[in-house]
């Protein structure tokens, strides 16, 4: 069974969009082994659009072989060669969005294709689809194709969340599903996707279907192909904590060869990845009331599968600093209850509250906290 929990990997679109290749590709590969981050868990490496000819070849998709001379198979071939995973990229369309031939009436020998060439992963777009066709349709024709492949395919719905794909994604075969347009590289695409867009969609999500608030900026600062003025450290370790806490898949979009020391604390945080890893398979939810237009403090829970809670208490005001606090009541537990509290950035055990718990947060920064209930005394 795929996608048991969140998937983790890396997509080139981010970073490299038109400029990625085999190059790129084998060294993102050898840079998940040497970094750590496929001994955390990271094992997709995925490549996005872009990556194919102008025409089919006999009725065929075909790569692009100025970017990769030596062919798909054998690009797949080494990733595998590392112990991961390797993904693809095409459009339920008749083209992907960057104008290459794509999927639509062609569903079962592209699957087949795939399959062949050793395929793990598909990125499922939506751009140029024939109008009045049913869009939910569109992706069935897919994971059906997939399906009958025999080979385990995770299936990446990426529609934008034009159709309420939380609704029927999961019944075509959809292992996860973007549920709005495209992240930049920009606090405010990050406060928008991540803050404003998920609360909700919580009951949607679980073991073998996620719901995908699309792939990390986290590390980009500002370089590359969906950059638009980057975030800082905070800001990444504030989104790098709400997508762990609404169980997203945690695809990378920066350049892994070239990671900073931040952003290898941030992408290779094991607390962290636990939270978002936890088998339990629940997204957290908002705290509180829904959230209204920008308010300065914001606060998530997630619920474990040992009985404890992983809570993000967010500063998203342009103030310094602001103390930030959840209650025990508001996450369903009895305010008298004593709860053993730890800092998941610090690595720090913060000891025994009861009632609630509050803390200092930066601007746009995080405090993510693990929440352990202990008997009463
Ligand atoms: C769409 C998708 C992006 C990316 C591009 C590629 O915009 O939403 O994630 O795959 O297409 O062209």
């Amino acid at each position: 069974m795929l996608a048991q929990t969140p998937p983790m990997g890396w997509n080139s679109w981010n970073t490299f969009g038109p400029e990625v290749n085999a190059q790129v590709v084998m060294e993102t590969a050898d840079a998940f082994v040497r970094e750590g981050l496929s001994e955390v868990g990271y094992e997709y490496v995925v490549i996005d659009d872009l990556w194919e000819a102008d025409e089919r070849v006999q009725g065929r998709l075909t790569w692009d072989v100025e970017k990769f001379p030596d062919g798909i198979p054998a690009l797949a071939e080494y990733v595998h060669g590392k112990g991961l995973k390797f993904g693809i990229y095409s459009c339920a369309g008749s083209h992907t969005c960057a104008g290459k031939p794509a999927s639509y009436g062609y569903e079962e020998v592209d699957a087949l294709t795939w399959a062949e060439w050793g395929v793990d992963y598909l990125k499922y777009d939506f751009c140029y689809a024939p109008p009045g066709v049913d869009g939910p349709m569109l992706y069935r024709r897919m994971g059906q194709a997939l399906r009958a492949t025999g080979r385990p395919i995770l299936f990446s719905v990426c529609e934008w969340g034009r159709h309420k794909p939380w609704e029927w994604a999961a019944s075509t075969g959809a292992h996860m599903w973007r549920t709005t347009g495209d992240i930049q590289d920009a606090w405010e695409s990050v406060l928008n996707i991540g803050f404003e867009r998920q609360s909700g969609l919580e009951a949607y999500a679980g073991p073998g279907h996620w719901n995908d608030p699309d792939m990390l900026v986290v590390g980009m600062y500002g370089q590359g192909n969906v950059a638009r003025g980057g975030c800082t450290d905070a800001e990444y370790r504030s989104h790098f904590s709400l997508w762990c806490l609404l169980a997203s898949p945690l695809m990378i979009g920066c350049d892994v060869r070239a990671m900073n020391g931040v952003t290898r604390g941030i992408l290779l945080n094991r607390e962290a990845i636990a939270v978002n890893q936890d088998p339990l398979g629940r997204q957290g939810y908002q705290v509180g009331t829904v959230f209204h237009g920008r308010q300065a403090a914001d606060v998530w829970a997630k619920p474990l599968a040992d009985g404890s809670i992983a809570v993000g208490l967010f500063n998203l005001g342009e103030r310094e600093r602001r103390r930030v606090t959840v209650a025990w009541e508001s996450l369903g537990l009895h305010d008298r209850r004593p709860c053993r509290v730890r800092d998941l950035w610090a690595s720090d055990d913060l000891g025994l509250h009861r009632g609630d718990f509050s803390t200092m947060v930066g601007s746009h920064d995080v405090a993510l906290i693990r929440i352990t209930p202990q008997p009463c005394e």
